[in-house]
């Protein structure tokens, strides 16, 4: 019972300021990046959270020196490809899609065979989408299927490629970008838009890069062998660990939020203007730069009146991490929403598709997946009195929040199993939810 959380009372109102933790994407680019620059890198308001503490743990395994600190993290990078490791090097990405898909860019030059495994839901998950661009720089790859455990032998001889993207993967581009940075020579990647903290990164540590956009496509040049210095970062709050509580608080009866200093990175904010589109009471004050990202605070509002959407499958990018959660609104909505190409959203942590279908059709409402596009019949008077059980899930953290956030808002009694999924990604969330009056396990 210990990994089991109780919640049997809605949220009452609340007018309160908070902080999220630091960006996951971002912690895990600038670990990863710091580790392949010259000298001492410091971070402040590095999310502390198994993804990113297993990405520190694991390049320290690669023979990087890395000192954390209560309030900052350094870590001492020796340049490109300067990690110095055994041959046959076990490396363990736990859950984190994204550290295990960028160091494998990394490790890309390094003529030692290193084997990389992971927990068991990220052993479910694809690697063809990195091993095929990989082989092509020159890099061997023994798998199982395309999924892991995999061997790597990088090679000396690392040759710049040409890549089509056409996933919209981020993971996936910043493989790529990071293998180009060993090479000798200009690489190419056409790639579908996605998130842009590995471009922004790059070009703030002054590395040659080139981004034209089209219509449709990003097509970025890279310039591999440059060495760059170390450099600091304060790392803002992330929108997808905030996005929880913007939706708790427009769910929620006269309430206010103020989420402060915030990651609003337009490849990100998708969630926002959705959920304005539908009506909800969001606005970004106190916006400024931060090498090259945006940061501001997010002011919430209980949003009554909430109407369904069409969400254009050119946003899925921007705010696929946050589908589910946007499904739920879609619940409390009037009329029907519809989102289409949603076959990403089945090859994350889970199946998100499915079990945010299972998990509508848990607290009534009607839904339907049709290849991969999704109609969700929303209900603005749905309130809920029965009990719920939240389970078999892959221990997925954006599903156990989720729940959390049903719960508060739309009332039952909820018993949700596999609490330490949250440690992936947003260790602080509960105690958040319980400043902010949410009644758990009584
Ligand atoms: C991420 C990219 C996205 C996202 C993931 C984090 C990143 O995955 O879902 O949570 O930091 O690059 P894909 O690149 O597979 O779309």
């Amino acid at each position: 019972m210990k990994n089991t959380l109780l919640i049997k009372k809605k949220i009452n109102s609340f007018n309160k300021s908070i902080s999220v933790s630091g960006d996951k994407s971002l912690s895990i680019r600038c670990a990863i990046m710091a580790s392949q620059a010259i000298g001492k890198s410091k971070f402040f308001n590095l999310l502390d959270s198994e993804d990113v503490n297993n990405t520190l743990l694991s390049i320290r395994k690669l023979g990087i020196k890395v000192i954390k600190k209560k309030n900052y993290c350094e870590i001492y990078g020796n340049g490109l490809n300067g990690f110095s490791f055994n041959e046959n090097t076990k490396i363990n990405a736990q859950n984190s899609g994204t550290f295990a898909r960028l160091i494998l860019g990394v490790i890309a030059k390094t003529d030692k065979n290193v084997f990389l495994h992971g927990d068991r839901s990220l052993s479910k998950r694809d690697f063809s989408r990195v091993i095929e661009p990989l082989n092509k720089f020159g890099v061997k790859i023994n798998s199982n299927n395309n999924k892991l455990p995999i061997k790597v032998l990088g090679t000396k001889y690392l040759r710049p490629i040409d890549y089509v993207e056409k996933k919209g993967s981020a993971q996936v581009k910043s493989c790529i970008m990071l293998a180009a940075l060993n090479t000798p020579g200009i690489t190419k990647i056409k790639c579908k838009p996605s998130r842009n903290h590995t471009e922004l990164l790059f070009k703030f540590l002054n590395l040659n890069l080139k981004i034209n956009k089209t219509n449709k496509y990003d097509l970025i040049y890279i310039k591999g062998e440059k060495q760059y210095k170390s450099f600091n970062y304060k790392i803002p709050g992330d929108i997808s660990s905030a996005s929880f509580f913007i939706v708790l608080t427009l769910l929620s009866k006269k309430s206010k939020l103020i989420l402060k200093n915030i990651n609003i990175n337009k490849t990100r904010t998708g969630i926002i203007d959705i959920l304005k589109k539908m009506n909800a009471k969001i606005i970004l004050k106190n916006k400024k730069k931060y090498k090259g990202e945006q940061v501001s605070d997010i002011h919430v509002y209980s949003s009554d009146n909430l109407k369904s959407i069409k969400c254009p499958k050119e946003m899925n990018s921007r705010l696929i991490d946050e589908l589910p959660l946007i499904f739920l609104v879609c619940a409390k909505a009037k009329g029907i929403s519809y989102f289409e190409n949603l076959d990403e959203l089945r090859h994350k942590e889970s199946d998100r598709l499915k079990l945010s279908s299972n998990f509508l059709k848990m607290i009534g409402i009607e839904n339907k997946i049709n290849k991969n596009s999704f109609k969700i019949k929303g209900n603005p008077n749905l309130f809920l009195s029965k009990d719920y059980i939240v389970k078999n899930f892959m221990k997925d953290h954006r599903i156990f929040m989720l729940s959390c956030i049903a719960a508060l808002t739309l009332g039952g009694k909820w018993k949700i199993h596999d609490k330490d999924s949250i440690n992936t990604s947003f260790p602080n969330f509960l105690k958040i939810l319980k400043k902010l009056g949410g009644v758990l396990n009584k």
